[in-house]
């Protein structure tokens, strides 16, 4: 049995098997209804035949240079082909046939700067800037297949980039600003990228924040030999070094032929390589292709936001260097036809209320952003909120961990002014478009909870046999049949593949969540129950923090854990034993604490500083030496231990007890 569907007729809130936290449901308005993109037919088309309901999205949301017959090719499970004898061109669906339609001058992207330059940007401006910047690209031997590593702040230049490379059929790759020079180097060597696009710097909270010295530094390194260009967008006017392998993007932009003309390119293509955190200490490649991909990205944006490009501005906060950043910043909205913002700065500088200030001047109706801005917005208080309009709003997105129910109700009541239905959506990078979500306009709106998969996804939960549990029950999130944009692999490493996501449970995708189901078959996502941590949003390996630590000459073993944290959802949290040399020389801890903290800051990037680091004579093992990093979670986070028999000595524990109890 798959999840049961919602009751999608059902408006009353009169249901008696609810259990406690099943009780606050929130029906669609009539008003809400009367105009909402989504209704029920979808489920019942999807139910009735889910391969050819991915078909007729297709065709209703992408124009296919030449047609598809074939839908899904599943005979290489766990490898899917779909649209496989088709052919597009993802760049030319995002921009081209907007102007070709009529659309040229409706606003791609209100751009806004975290100093507060601004641009506006027509669906006409930005077909014109992508096509000369894929002559730009291509000029520079950038071509079918080709990886590009964007590494840039979140300015149009960046979706520019990103589009021209997909134009091409080239793959783009796009690393997060806020990542080392380490983990910028790691990635290219991996793609074994061709160029590198970056821009002298960007901008955050006032001053200039440099990343083509990372680059620099990366490029030095080694196992980057690939890498003949590197193309640099001026932004932050810092200086920087130059090489002859460097181009400035002005003028090169300027020196490219104007027109060009989109080829046709298969729907298997790669479009792009996003790196991500998993259990071991290597990031893995996630490979997601053109037509399928773009087909879910479409069709979730559409339905699942309400979508309405004639009338609505929609906003996503979230940076290109991140999955939401390309499927619901760059693919999905452009697919669409929307009008977006796109803001490169923080929540609150100069001041708190700078977003809110951005959703009232651009007339924003629908926002999508995480949990962790919503329990920061909270913290900073109503007031700040309470102060500006909001009154364009009229939908709110929440995305990459659980949102706790009373920052659901926080979200709708001071955000949503009590009216804006929200919607939870669930997915990750591997999975490529929303998994769950309830569809506005349709489902009964539960706080807390992702609630439903969408159409033409099949989700089921089951405990660590593999067998589906009840409504009621709880264990782990798998999903039974393919999708359009699930990955297609790990960037040369198709074993790796087949053995994290599809060993475990055969025949099922095992995302690496735990979830429960309630009474009503509504799914409440529970988060990760692999070494993967959720800080922020952000995936993070405890390995690859651990793997770092122990990189630091004092350092002789690390286990990392993710803890509780009420504004960031997890916070990093490392368990450290120094060296004996370290032990011997080191005459002020605090002052190691910092530089260890530091120390890793610099290797993966600031978004992995550890919140704590704890410096103790031993970690708590089992007898055949394995860390036992359930008991180091529940220390860390202040709770009872449990059980301790597998422990080869308890006393370990009253040691790590001491000092979270000092840190209290
Ligand atoms: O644990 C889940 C959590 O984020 C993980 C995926 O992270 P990433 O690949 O970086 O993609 C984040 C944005 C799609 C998942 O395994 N997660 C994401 N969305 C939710 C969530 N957990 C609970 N509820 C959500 N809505």
């Amino acid at each position: 049995m798959t999840i049961p569907q919602q009751d999608h007729t059902r408006t009353d809130q009169t249901r008696t098997d609810r259990t406690p936290d099943d009780e606050t449901t929130f029906p669609p308005s009539p008003e809400f209804v009367a105009d909402a993109v989504a209704d029920s037919s979808l489920h019942d088309a999807a139910s009735a035949d889910r391969v050819a309901f991915w078909a007729e999205q297709s065709r209703l949301m992408l124009d296919w240079r030449t047609p598809f017959t074939s839908t899904l090719d599943w005979s290489a499970a766990p490898f899917a082909r779909w649209f496989a004898d088709g052919e597009l061109n993802v760049a030319e669906n995002c921009l081209d046939r907007h102007v070709r339609a009529g659309n040229g001058e409706r606003v791609a992207i209100h751009f806004e700067g975290a100093n507060g330059d601004t641009r506006t940007i027509t669906y006409a401006q930005l077909t014109a800037d992508v096509q000369r910047a894929a002559n730009m690209l291509a000029g520079l031997g950038v071509g079918q297949g080709d990886r590009v590593v964007v590494y840039l702040p979140l300015i149009p230049e960046a979706v520019v980039t990103m589009l021209a490379i997909a134009r091409l059929g080239a793959i783009h790759s796009v690393v997060f600003g806020g990542f080392s020079a380490e983990s910028l180097r790691a990635r290219i060597e991996d793609a074994g990228a061709k160029v590198v696009v970056t821009a002298d710097g960007g901008w955050r909270r006032g001053a200039v924040s440099p990343l083509k010295p990372a680059v620099d530094e990366a490029l030095q390194g080694e196992g980057t030999d690939s890498v003949e260009h590197v193309l640099v967008v001026q932004r932050g006017g810092n200086d920087i070094d130059w090489t002859d392998r460097d181009r400035w993007w002005h003028d090169e932009f300027a020196a490219a032929a104007p027109e060009h003309e989109a080829q046709a390119f298969p729907a298997e293509n790669p479009l792009f390589i996003l790196y991500t955190s998993g259990t071991t200490g290597k990031p893995k490649g996630i490979v997601h292709t053109s037509g399928g991909y773009l087909t879910q990205a479409a069709y979730t944006h559409k339905n699942v936001f309400d979508m309405h490009p004639e009338k609505d501005v929609y906003w996503c906060t979230a940076d290109i260097g991140w999955i939401t950043g390309h499927t619901y910043v760059v693919y999905g909205p452009l697919a669409n036809g929307v009008t977006q913002v796109l803001y490169e700065g923080t929540p609150d500088e100069p001041k708190p209320g700078r977003w809110w200030d951005l959703v009232d001047a651009y007339g924003v109706t629908v926002l999508y952003t995480a949990p962790t801005a919503v329990r920061a917005a909270m913290k900073a208080g109503r007031q700040i909120p309470e102060a500006r309009s909001l009154e364009t709003l009229r939908l709110l997105g929440s995305v990459g961990e659980p949102i706790n129910p009373e920052a659901w109700q926080w979200y709708r009541q001071v955000i949503g002014h009590d009216r804006t239905p929200i919607v939870d959506t669930w997915w990750q990078t591997e999975t490529g478009g929303i998994m769950i979500s309830a569809l506005p306009g349709v489902t009964k709106l539960k706080p807390g909870a992702a609630q439903t998969p969408v159409p033409g996804i099949v989700a089921e939960i089951v405990d660590d046999d593999g067998h589906r549990v009840d409504p009621g029950g709880s264990g782990y999130l798998t999903i039974t049949e393919p999708w359009p944009a699930m990955a297609r692999g790990i960037w040369g490493d198709p074993d790796r593949f087949v053995e994290t996501y599809w060993s475990r449970f055969p025949g099922r995708y095992f995302a690496g969540d735990g979830a429960r189901l309630d009474g009503q078959g509504d799914i409440w996502v529970q988060g990760r129950v692999d070494d993967v941590m959720n800080v922020s949003g952000h995936r993070l390996s405890t390995a690859e923090i651990e793997s770092a630590l122990v990189g630091h000459e004092g350092v002789a073993e690390a286990a990392v854990v993710g803890a509780a944290d009420e504004t960031t959802g997890q916070a990093v949290v490392a368990w450290v034993c120094i060296t004996e040399e370290a032990q011997a020389s080191i005459t002020d801890r605090d002052a190691l604490v910092q530089d260890l903290r530091a120390w890793v800051a610099k290797r993966i990037g600031p978004i992995a500083r550890p919140r704590d680091v704890f410096i103790v004579d031993e970690l708590p093992k089992t007898r055949s030496g394995k860390i036992v990093r359930r008991l180091l979670r529940a220390v860390t986070e202040g709770r009872p231990v449990g059980d301790t028999t597998t422990l080869a000595d308890t006393s370990v524990l009253t040691a790590l007890q001491q000092h979270t109890a000092r840190k209290r």
